[in-house]
């Protein structure tokens, strides 16, 4: 078998033209979305990544405001600022890129942003809407994933879905929207302290990587006809690569897929839907605030 290549880009952009009339509706009524994306440090991906985060949000014609912030800021001087961006009502959304140097709480500074701006959907008031099913922002690389399954047709209910890594990012929040009703899939999460790893993944109907370990799912650990999604993106070193490193999925991918029935390529799978997913959130953010600013007019009209 040979499988077949999800190509997220194209449906990434399929996101980003429904994202755009919403937005460009926004603007007719004097609201430009706005994302204040915080970079703390100077970590290459992470840099790059904002950028592609900033670029997108150019292109869709709605704001970004960035703060790239040495990594000798203080935990009290970000929270200050977050403090700042929550009280500004031109800002709709806060980002602030992950991971953060290890001085500074990334539980305390993601605490720390209006629940109500938090389009990365990390904040414990998002988490447990999500989890509850109550509406909410969701993380967005989870959220890109499902949209993937969806657009592909990829039969989810009461598929085996294997899940690798649990971070809060990724797998966590991924386990659990897999489960939710309109998807339907019989979860299992595999970390560090699994036994017997490829028992468990040669038995899943979608198998999910997200553990940042580049090329650690190989064919013999993947089912015949698989959907297999690659979330890990990883710099490997290679000073014959015009960069100096090349960008590998932790999936080994030219031998997986020759086993599997779908497969994302590493880049242009996950990674562009993760963008994509943040526009829709955006988006969302200032739409709420144009709704509760309308609502707040009207009453102060009513009571005049
Ligand atoms: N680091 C890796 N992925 C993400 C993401 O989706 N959002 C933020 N803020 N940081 C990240």
């Amino acid at each position: 078998m040979s499988a077949i290549i999800i190509d997220g880009k194209a449906i990434s952009l399929k996101v980003r033209e429904e994202v755009r009339p919403r937005a460009a509706g926004l603007r007719a009524r004097g609201i430009i979305p706005c994302l204040a994306v915080i970079l703390v440090g100077e970590d290459p991906a992470s840099l790059s990544y904002v950028t592609a985060k900033e670029k997108a949000l150019a292109e869709a014609e709605m704001a970004s405001r960035d703060f790239r912030l040495p990594a000798s800021t203080t935990e009290k001087e970000l929270l200050t600022l977050i403090n700042r961006l929550n009280a500004d009502v031109n800002v709709h959304g806060i980002l602030v890129q992950l991971p953060l140097p290890a001085h500074i709480s990334e539980e305390r500074v993601i605490t720390a942003i209006d629940p109500q701006k938090d389009v990365d959907g990390f904040h414990p008031v998002s988490v447990g809407n999500m989890v509850l099913g109550r509406p909410g922002f969701l993380p967005c690389t989870p959220h890109g994933v499902l949209v993937l399954l969806r657009e592909l047709k990829i039969p989810t209910a009461g598929a085996h879905a294997v899940v690798l890594g649990r971070s809060n990012i990724v797998g966590k929040p991924l386990a659990n929207l897999l489960t939710r009703r309109d998807v339907n899939a019989t979860v299992t999460i595999c970390h560090t302290g699994t036994k017997d790893l490829s028992a468990i993944t040669r038995q899943a109907d979608i198998l999910i990587a997200a553990v940042g370990r580049a090329g650690l799912v190989t064919a013999d650990m993947v089912k015949e006809g698989a959907a297999v999604i690659d979330v890990g993106v990883n710099r490997v070193t290679d000073p014959s690569a015009k960069k100096g490193y090349w960008l590998r999925g932790d999936v080994d991918y030219e031998a997986v897929a020759e086993k599997a029935a779908y497969i994302t390529p590493v880049p242009g799978g996950v990674g562009p839907m993760t963008i994509a997913m943040l526009l829709q959130n955006v988006v969302e953010a200032a739409e709420r605030f144009a709704e509760s600013r309308g609502r707040f007019a009207g009453s102060a009209e009513f009571s005049c």
